[in-house]
């Protein structure tokens, strides 16, 4: 598997887009804006491959001069709970690190909580609604 930074406005970051539609948004009845996608030019956008299949997907969006809000954490259905999750976790907090960041907040639906847990994120904030669905939200200090 290689995890790499994705380009806005490529083939690659439509496909990426892609993804999050079926994992995150089509569930839930929900599409992405023109605006929404427009401003994740300022993003850093990070996909999971085998080959040149993309089988997963997060965005860190910069919150401050020292924190990332790290979202839109999607693995393709049927590659879920094999491990990748956490190997891009690592991946976009090696990055955020590299960059002089020292922490990542995200705003978690409640299902995914116990995942970031075990990445070492703690609850931050209780609980919100965010798309239709619980959430809380979740912060990890980069060391
Ligand atoms: C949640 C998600 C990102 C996790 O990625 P993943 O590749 O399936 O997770 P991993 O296989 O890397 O799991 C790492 C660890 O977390 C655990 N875990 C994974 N998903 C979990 C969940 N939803 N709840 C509790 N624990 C979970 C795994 O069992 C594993 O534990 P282990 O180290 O003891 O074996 C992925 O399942 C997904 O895309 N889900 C649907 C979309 C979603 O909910 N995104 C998050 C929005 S905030």
């Amino acid at each position: 598997m290689a995890i790499k930074v994705i380009e806005h406005g490529t083939s690659a970051y439509h496909e990426m887009v892609a993804l999050r539609m079926e994992i995150l948004r089509k569930p839930l009845g929900l599409t992405f804006s023109t605006d929404e996608l427009d401003k994740e030019k300022k993003d850093l956008l990070i996909g999971a491959y085998e080959e040149d299949t993309l089988l997963a997907c997060c965005i860190l969006t910069p919150l401050s001069r020292n924190s990332y809000k790290l979202r839109q954490m999607a693995v393709h259905q049927k590659m879920q709970r094999l491990g990748i999750g956490a190997a891009m976790m690592h991946f976009a907090e090696n990055v955020a690190r590299d960059a002089g960041f020292n922490s990542i907040i995200i705003n978690a639906r409640k299902t995914a909580i116990g995942f970031y847990e075990k990445m070492g994120y703690a609850i931050h904030r209780n609980e919100f609604i965010e798309v239709g669905l619980p959430h809380v939200e979740m912060q990890k200090k980069l060391i």
